[in-house]
């Protein structure tokens, strides 16, 4: 795959004036983005689900205009404070989209989860303006495919924020080239349609132990992996475990997929433990949760699993039939590490939408 493929080259078109409005996910890794290369090409490959009630809403007002403007509307109310992101993004994609240079954008966005919950609200916010965008070029021209439509929304997606490539699909979606995904890709992300069916409806319920703003932010820790001493060894590991959970995700292997998952939470962690500067994202209550969780995972012979994005909050992952279980360990014991009790229920679920 080429990045010419997604270069908009319609010489005539005419610009109007319109809305577009996209829902879409946020997601969590499985295997673990951590280190990018040029232009948001990952350093090795990853694997996520695709989550359901944590979305951003996106309604992208567009104006025919001289040049290029736009303001940012979070929740109804102006906020500069994320415009500088969204520049930046604009003036990435601006050789891949030339038709965004005739148009002033109001974009409106709202989350479902709170702002201040510690989830990161980069992959869905960005993937969902991403389907915007590509909504307008849809309507410059008609010919594109619903399958080029979100191959070229995830690209965009992409080079917003890395994560959010893999938010336009649903369930299992993988991003970066492997030599077990055929159809892999490191400039956009592609479905992984093969897993065993205990994975359709995987819970994961998210611990909010930490709602502050993280110390240090994701594109800061991909770019210390520049120097790493321990990246190369973990780049391969990174395509050894994604070939492993495969062959888990097909056979519905759950003790395995368990192993791989925390193993690699982990191992992001430590790579931030271990880069220069170094740096800590987990908080105490997120080793007391992860304790407790094996404990009780033994005690009872389950498959609870838990992995980290780059923040304190624990992501509990489980089979739907274990449910009654871990709400029992949530609401008995895990609660208490949680910042004022709070947690959010999610599932695996079916990607973005146009609304
Ligand atoms: C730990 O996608 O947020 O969640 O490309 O700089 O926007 P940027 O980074 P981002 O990094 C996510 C890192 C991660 C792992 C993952 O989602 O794969």
């Amino acid at each position: 795959m080429n990045v010419q493929k997604f270069i908009f080259d319609k010489e005539e078109v005419s610009i109007n004036d319109g809305e577009t409005s996209w829902k879409s996910p946020s997601n969590i890794a499985l295997v673990k983005y951590w280190g990018k290369i040029g232009e948001q090409i990952p350093a090795n490959p990853s694997i996520s689900f695709t989550l359901n009630n944590c979305h951003t809403i996106t309604t992208l007002k567009y104006k025919k205009a001289e040049s290029l403007s736009f303001k940012v509307f979070v929740e109804g109310k102006r906020e500069e404070s994320f415009e500088p992101k969204i520049e930046k993004f604009l003036n990435r994609i601006k050789k891949y989209c030339s038709f965004i240079d005739y148009y002033a954008f109001e974009i409106h966005t709202q989350n479902t989860f709170p702002h201040s919950s510690g989830i990161a609200s980069s992959a869905s916010g960005l993937s969902a303006l991403a389907l915007c965008i590509t909504s307008i070029e849809k309507t410059l021209d008609h010919s594109i495919t619903e399958e080029y439509f979100k191959e070229k929304a995830s690209f965009l997606a992409r080079l917003g924020s890395g994560s959010a490539c893999r938010s336009v699909y649903p369930e299992l979606v993988v991003w970066g080239k492997n030599k077990s995904f055929e159809n892999s890709s490191d400039l956009v992300a592609v479905p992984f349609d093969g897993a065993h069916n205990v994975f359709k409806d995987f819970q994961d319920t998210i611990l909010l132990v930490d709602k502050g703003q993280k110390v240090v932010s994701s594109t800061v820790g991909h770019n210390l992996m520049h120097h790493h001493p321990f990246a190369k060894q973990r780049f391969e590991q990174a395509h050894q475990n994604l070939e492993k959970l495969k062959e888990a995700l097909v056979s519905g292997d759950l003790k395995t997929f368990t192993a791989i998952v925390e193993s690699e939470a982990l191992t992001l962690h430590a790579m931030m433990m271990t880069s220069d500067p170094y740096f800590i994202l987990m908080k105490p209550n997120t080793l007391k949760i992860i304790e407790e969780v094996w404990d009780y995972r033994k005690k009872h012979n389950l498959n609870l699993t838990i992995t980290l994005d780059a923040g304190a909050n624990v992501h509990l992952l489980y089979p739907k039939s274990e449910e009654k279980y871990a709400m029992n360990l949530i609401n008995s014991s895990l609660i208490q590490f949680c910042e004022n009790k709070s947690y959010i229920c999610d599932e695996v679920g079916s990607g973005s939408e146009e609304i």
